[in-house]
């Protein structure tokens, strides 16, 4: 698990998503490494990695997105109801489209930010997922070593006079991740 999602163990009952999973590799080991009774999922499979990563060159068909999501329904399937009450929700929406409705306010533990990389979508980002956040709960995210990611998330989070931290290369993971904790 990465470092950002690592905060919360030792917390029970986490109500947490991941906005981006491509192949559900991280949501994963999420479930397996926190105590997590509900995990929105939150992809909607449509988005060309040239989009994603502005200064990538893999190019992204439909036909690879649905690889990946049927990958990802493979690998997270098992882990539906392992126990009573838990269960995963996916949502195949774009960040940017979840209303207080789909995911209320204040009802979150944490939000883990990995999908568009681009300034002004990560900027959308993180004004929709704060205030999804519990008081005392986190909003975090991959790839902080983005130039695109650091501006928005350094700019919003000194908006709100939260405090970031971050952690680089484990050695496995070359993208590092960040973090802000809602007071
Ligand atoms: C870097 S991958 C996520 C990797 C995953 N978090 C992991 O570590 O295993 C990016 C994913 O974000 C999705 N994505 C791109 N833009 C998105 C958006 N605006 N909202 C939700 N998902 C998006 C893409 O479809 C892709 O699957």
């Amino acid at each position: 698990m990465r470092a950002a999602a690592s905060r919360m163990r030792g917390r029970e009952n986490l109500v947490g998503a991941e906005v981006g999973v491509e192949w559900g590799e991280h949501a994963r080991e999420m479930i397996n490494g926190l105590s997590i009774d509900l995990l929105y999922l939150v992809d909607p499979y449509i988005v060309s990695w040239l989009h994603c990563f502005p200064l990538s060159n893999i190019p992204m068909t439909v036909e690879e997105s649905m690889r990946q999501y049927q990958a990802a329904c493979k690998r997270l399937e098992p882990h539906r109801g392992f126990r009573e009450g838990w269960k995963i929700k996916w949502i195949h929406k774009f960040s940017w489209q979840i209303d207080e409705f789909e995911i209320p306010n204040e009802s979150l533990d944490f939000a883990y930010l990995d999908a568009d990389h681009v300034y002004q979508t990560v900027k959308m980002d993180l004004t929709v997922w704060w205030p999804k956040i519990k008081p005392g709960g986190m909003l975090s995210g991959h790839d902080f070593d983005f130039p695109s990611v650091r501006k928005a998330v350094e700019e919003f989070i000194r908006e709100k006079e939260g405090e970031i931290s971050e952690h680089g290369n484990d050695g496995k993971n070359v993208k590092s991740d960040w973090w802000a904790f809602k007071k």
